[in-house]
């Protein structure tokens, strides 16, 4: 079916097909009384209003006025662990009481408590948790994820995770891009053993990952305590020998070796970064390794320190923004809430955030030339949002102002009628 929305205030993020960084990060391509129009699931005609308005087909299907309303691409969240069962609420509560990440995983908390959860869960379940989490990020203007195995940590456990995400994607609701992160901590039963562990993962798991297309990238937790930079790197140039691309959890709680890891296998993303230097920032940008931040795990943590975003904007290291979203460090799937915490925390300007989460969230799963940006020929992705000007979508922090979702030109989801 067509739909118009019109009226709007049209954020089109046009520009060059590439990851934006420098004054190109800054550009949200704003159209103040534009329209868009949507038809078998592409976007057939953009601008201003008027000159939408001349296209045969602008009137043939469904009107929507935005009345002035801020209108933009549908956020791509280039990071999440959402295959989990139960939230981590003993954990939040120790650090509440002053203990740390790293402690409370030293004593059996962590990542490690959550893999019992994902091990007594089937499939079915695992699914129906998943299609329950993507009405959220959906009903909040996300219309594509990154979506990380990594709570299994065993053969089947890892399988039926990813096998849960395709399942999801098969919903045609949230679209999905797997990853297999099969080396998210060392589970018990290899505990001391990294490396086996590792190399059970490649001999093992990777080899059906990879037959069954059950995953687009691969990703690996590089940090002390989990894994370092060799056990890193030896996963995934198995993994790239099999054909998947590669991302790197790199720099958070400690220097890992992740970085400069990322940049000389070429990974689409680096993500943390926290405590990455300028050696680390220069390799990123000659490699085009885009960094994706999740400053809502610095929040959540609790922590003082927030990842370098200007320092890598400065560097001309394109930046995307994504959530996290896992019951540990980020038990939030709402985009606009990290908006918000990357402006007030980490200094980037509203324009900016933007690009990260649209346009660069693209380029960081892959999908920079059909998603990302409204023009024509590219998904028919769209948010609006109840707000006229795009600054306050990071500024009502905690308020979800996404009304009406498009994914693929249908509605997924709305709150207010916008007939004319
Ligand atoms: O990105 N760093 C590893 N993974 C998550 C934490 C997952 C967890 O604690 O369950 C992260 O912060
Ligand atoms: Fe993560």
């Amino acid at each position: 079916m067509k739909q118009l929305v019109t009226n709007a205030t049209l954020l089109t993020f046009a520009g060059p097909a590439e990851p934006r960084a420098g004054a190109a990060a800054r550009n949200v391509g704003l159209i103040r009384r534009g329209a868009v129009l949507m038809d078998e699931g592409k976007i057939v005609s953009v601008g201003p209003a008027d000159m939408v308005a001349k296209h045969p087909d602008a009137l043939k299907g469904r009107v929507h006025d935005a009345g002035g309303r801020v209108v933009l691409p549908g956020f791509v969240d280039a990071h999440t662990h959402p295959v989990f069962g139960a939230p981590r609420l003993k954990d939040f509560e120790l650090r509440a009481q002053g203990r740390t990440y790293q402690e409370i995983a030293a004593e059996g908390g962590g990542i490690v408590s959550s893999v019992h959860g994902v091990r007594g869960t089937t499939e079915k379940e695992l699914t129906s948790l998943l299609v329950d989490r993507a009405a959220r990020f959906l009903e909040c203007g996300t219309t594509t994820i990154e979506a990380k195995s990594g709570y299994g940590l065993d053969k089947d456990s890892e399988l039926k995770s990813l096998r849960a995400l395709k399942h999801l994607a098969a919903g045609g609701m949230l679209e999905v891009v797997p990853t297999f992160l099969g080396p998210h901590a060392v589970p018990p039963e290899y505990l001391g053993r990294a490396s086996d562990y590792v190399r059970f993962l490649v001999k093992e798991v990777l080899p059906v990952v990879a037959a069954e297309g059950l995953a687009k990238y691969a990703d690996v937790f590089c940090e002390q305590g989990y894994f370092d930079a060799y056990e890193s790197e030896a996963f995934l140039k198995a993994a790239a020998a099999a054909g998947l691309g590669v991302r790197v959890h790199a720099e958070q709680l400690s220097r890992s070796g992740g970085a400069q890891l990322a940049a000389k296998l070429k990974a689409c993303t680096a993500d943390h970064l926290d405590k990455a230097d300028d050696l680390d920032l220069a390799a990123l940008k000659d490699a085009g390794t885009v960094a994706c931040l999740v400053p809502g795990s610095n929040h959540f943590l609790g922590l003082a320190e927030m990842p370098p975003a200007r320092r890598i904007l400065d560097a001309g290291v394109p930046v995307a923004l994504a959530t996290d979203f896992n019951p540990g460090t980020c038990p939030c799937w709402n985009m606009q809430e990290i908006l918000a915490i990357a402006v007030s925390r980490m200094k980037m300007s509203p324009e900016e955030v933007l690009v990260a989460a649209t346009v660069n969230g693209a380029w960081a799963v892959g999908l920079g030339k059909t998603r990302g940006t409204l023009e024509v020929g590219r998904a028919a992705d769209v948010v609006v949002y109840d707000c006229t000007d795009y600054r306050e979508l990071s500024y009502w922090f905690g308020k979800n102002l996404a009304v009406t979702v498009f994914k693929a030109g249908k509605v997924v989801h709305s709150t207010l009628e916008l007939r004319t």
